[in-house]
């Protein structure tokens, strides 16, 4: 697996591919990849030829109150995880790299973003669809997929790639838990 830095570097490879008649998908993440993550690469490599994970925890979708500093990171693990469900590249931008200076762009996405988790994370949703239109751009896949668990995220994704015209075929998959029931998540080694 490549891991690729840059945007431009990352769309002409992905361009490259395509031109060759592959199909492109990418599994965006923010890292601490787990079993849930390692099913989305999986499933991604199914639907594909060529598999992007990115990995880029994005400080827009943190409140200031939140844990982006100390959000769980582990470059060396994720990146055996990565490769070994079949991801070709791993996208590992750097906060410049997408958020330059003078970055002053927001999209925010109305209605379906109000309620329930976007009551208690002002700006969450926001930077949630700020950075995935980054990375559909970085990227510029066929395909994109995604977890239930997070299904309002989810929900806004859908209507990220309709509204904007993307054109990118939106796969959410079903949450993947630990024996007990509980969802998957990066989070849950703060339990
Ligand atoms: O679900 C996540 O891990 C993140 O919200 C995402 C979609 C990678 C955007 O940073």
């Amino acid at each position: 697996m490549k891991i690729i830095k840059t945007i431009k570097e990352m769309q002409l490879i992905s361009d490259n591919h395509k031109i060759e008649g592959k199909k492109v998908a990418v599994v965006p993440t923010m890292g601490f990849l787990h079993s849930g993550h390692a099913t989305l690469i999986s499933k991604a490599k199914q639907l594909a030829e060529i598999v992007v994970t990115t990995l880029f925890v994005n400080p827009k979708q943190f409140a200031p109150h939140e844990d982006f500093e100390k959000y769980p990171r582990d470059l060396e693990r994720d990146f055996q995880t990565a490769s070994s469900n079949g991801s070709d590249y791993l996208f590992l931008p750097d906060i410049r790299e997408m958020y330059p200076i003078g970055f002053h762009t927001t999209i925010q996405i109305n209605d379906i973003t109000e309620p329930f988790e976007g009551q208690f994370r002002p700006g969450h949703f926001d930077g949630v669809a700020t950075v995935v239109a980054k990375l559909f751009n970085a990227v510029r896949p066929n395909i994109a997929i995604f977890g239930q668990k997070d299904y309002q995220q989810s929900l806004l994704i859908k209507k990220l790639n309709h509204d904007l015209n993307f054109g990118i075929d939106i796969v959410i998959a079903p949450t993947i838990r630990e024996a007990d029931g509980l969802a998957m998540s990066s989070r849950n080694t703060y339990l």
